[in-house]
């Protein structure tokens, strides 16, 4: 099964509440939220404030995106006052990824670490018995509307190779410049959950971009 995972950075930032609402009814299984520090990326968005104002807006499924550094010190807080329901960090950000998993694991929520492009993805292979879902950025991230990066295909695949070697449960989440032709690409290299920001937000018609994705 494939989920749709919008990212609300392509929204209209004004009225975030009611774009989740609208993408709910569109057929959204969830709503990517990322949160950047401009330390980790040279770019910030919304944090611990927004994530939590929009919580009392919506009964969405969380899909937190943690792009900061250091997120050991703040993956509770995106639990206990915004309400994730799957919290992603970066292996590249923090010494303590055990910590971490722990602690969403502590809450009974969905642990995810994520690989930028330059990492290889053997990285999270000791990890990935203890991860709900490993995130392969197909972008540099910090930014919306970046193009898809076909060479991370082969990382996908490995990975998919690699959780069935170990008959494991893990989803693995694409993002960064998928549309209807790279989420092709990403569900046949093994992907299952795939982040759309542009390519649902900015449609004239949500409802058949996330079909279209689907
Ligand atoms: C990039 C973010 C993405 C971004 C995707 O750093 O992690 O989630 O919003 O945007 P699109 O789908 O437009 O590439
Ligand atoms: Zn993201």
């Amino acid at each position: 099964m494939i989920k749709i995972s919008p990212s609300a950075l392509a929204c209209d930032l004004t009225k975030m509440g009611e774009e989740l609402n609208e993408i709910k009814l569109a057929g959204a299984d969830m709503i990517h939220l990322d949160v950047m520090d401009g330390v980790f990326v040279p770019n910030s968005s919304f944090g611990l404030a927004v994530l939590e104002a929009l919580r009392k807006k919506s009964d969405m499924f969380f899909d937190v995106h943690l792009m900061i550094v250091n997120p050991e010190k703040y993956v509770e807080r995106y639990i206990t006052e915004c309400g994730a329901d799957l919290v992603t960090f970066h292996l590249e950000a923090t010494d303590e990824v055990d910590f971490c998993i722990d602690t969403i694991k502590k809450y009974g929520k969905k642990a995810a670490i994520s690989i930028k492009p330059k990492t290889p993805v053997e990285a999270v292979y000791p990890y990935l018995d203890r991860c709900d879902m490993v995130l392969i950025m197909t972008v540099e991230p910090g930014f919306g509307g970046q193009s898809f990066m076909p060479d991370m295909l082969d990382k996908v695949r490995s990975l998919r190779g690699e959780i069935k070697r170990r008959n494991l449960n893990v989803d693995i989440q694409v993002d960064g410049g998928i549309n209807a032709t790279t989420a092709k690409l990403a569900t046949e290299a093994g992907a299952n959950v795939l982040v759309a920001g542009s390519a649902v937000f900015k449609a004239t018609n949500r409802k058949a971009a996330i079909d279209a994705l689907r």
